[in-house]
């Protein structure tokens, strides 16, 4: 039986021909499986390549990938190897947030020399027609220097009034001028810009001038509007929507490594998954996010935890939504998410108290099977793991995961 497991097979197989290796241009939607790495299972003990081909899903099925390694093990590697093939293999949009400065480049490939000795592909990716680059890179805040970078700010029409009051802080919509207010928000129109709001507040107001507390309300409101102008992270003055920022041929990267204050980026991923959703709803759609402990805690209760509660148990079961999730963390993550995970890769060796959680809830039985793995292989080389998917929860694999040829 631990005879199955052995290392000696998993090693990726070397390229004899060291000499000439062709690049290959590749399009977006023009293949149907794409290679991410090699597998064993126990029911097939020899190794057999392991692809990523979303076309086998059907979309209520959904798919959500969780990935769990700790540091420097290979998560990023895994999502740059599943972000090229979904732009291989489909024409949907892509969006990633990216954590660390410069984790995500789609227009970098590996040396020469790792390609030859890892035996990947030598591609690169052709841009959509019409553009210069495979990627877009959105910069909430700070510098924008290339020409495949747009500084993102969130549009003041796409935001709902709960996110603002959250934002700015409960204590805003509990007064009567708080009132005013998201009465006033609920029409799109009365908020496309700061201006439209300032007339649709002043044509509410006049309403109250009985009031005792009037000249309180047109304080609050005064101040509420001099926030929303304040905000560098805010689109007031110009009426923008969700096309202005995500292009839905390009893989758009949304660069958090600038943003320090943890509310601010929650702040951010939940504002644009919930933009996303109002203009994707229809059609399937990628969306990876890292350090997605972050996001959604096994505590607290905010918007990005909501929407990506809302991302695993609605959009990908009942619109195909593609997720991908990346955690050092598993024992600190949302039960819902974890329970909601269709394919899990466990990477390296990842301590078993963080594991403990994840094993209980996750719909992959991989009791036991991760117990022999671990005792078998000793010196886990990076990208190897296991993995399982809930359409074959009893049945996991070993895998080892390639360099990603591009990313
Ligand atoms: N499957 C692999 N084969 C060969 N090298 C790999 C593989 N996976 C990762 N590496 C190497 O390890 C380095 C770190 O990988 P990666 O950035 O994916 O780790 P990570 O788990 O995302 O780390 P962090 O937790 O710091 O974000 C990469 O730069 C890459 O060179
Ligand atoms: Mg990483």
């Amino acid at each position: 039986m631990l005879l199955k497991y052995n290392t000696a097979r998993l090693q990726l197989p070397k390229r004899k021909d060291d000499g000439y290796i062709p690049l290959r241009l590749v399009y977006r939607g023009c293949e149907n499986a794409v290679k991410i790495g090699y597998r064993i299972g126990h029911r097939t003990p020899w190794m057999q390549p392991h692809y990523f081909n979303p076309s086998a899903y059907s979309v209520e099925k959904g798919k959500v990938i969780l990935v769990v390694a700790s540091k420097g093990i290979g998560k990023t590697n895994l999502m740059r190897n599943v972000i090229q093939a979904y732009y291989r293999t489909t024409r949907n949009p892509i969006i990633a947030f990216q954590e660390k400065k410069d984790d995500l480049n789609f227009n970098r490939t590996p040396s020469l020399r790792q390609i030859s000795e890892a035996g990947i592909e030598r591609i690169r990716l052709a841009p959509p027609e019409g553009c210069s680059s495979p990627q877009r890179r959105l910069i909430p805040l700070g510098e924008v220097k290339d020409r495949d970078e747009v500084r993102l700010k969130i549009p003041l029409a796409e935001l709902d009034f709960s996110t603002i009051s959250e934002y700015f802080g409960k204590r805003m919509s509990s007064t009567v001028a708080g009132l005013v207010l998201e009465r006033v928000w609920q029409s799109r129109e009365n908020h496309l810009t700061i201006d439209d709001l300032i007339d649709a507040v002043e044509n509410e107001l006049w309403r109250f001038q009985e009031d005792p507390y009037f000249n309180t309300m047109v304080l609050h409101v005064r101040r509420f509007i001099e926030l929303l102008r304040m905000d560098q992270l805010l689109e007031v003055n110009r009426a923008r929507s969700v096309h202005s920022y995500i292009h839905p041929e390009q893989i758009n990267i949304v660069d958090l490594s600038d943003l320090g204050d943890i509310d601010v980026k929650r702040f951010v991923v939940a504002q644009m998954l919930k933009m996303i959703e109002r203009a994707y709803k229809r059609q399937e759609c990628f969306i990876g996010i890292t350090e997605s402990h972050i996001y959604a805690p096994e505590t607290g209760d905010f918007e990005a935890k909501r929407e990506i509660i809302r991302l695993v148990t609605v959009l990908a079961r009942s619109y195909g939504w593609t997720v991908f999730l990346e955690t050092q963390s598993p024992d600190a993550l949302e039960r819902v998410v974890l329970e909601n995970a269709d394919e899990i890769y466990i990477l390296g060796y990842v301590q078993r108290s963080k594991l403990t959680k994840l094993i209980r809830t996750a719909s992959v039985n991989f009791e036991g099977f991760l117990d022999i793995f671990y005792k078998v292989v000793d010196n886990i080389p990076k990208g190897m793991g296991v993995y399982g998917s809930a359409a074959d929860p009893t049945n996991p694999y070993v895998v080892r995961i390639q360099l990603s040829p591009v990313g």
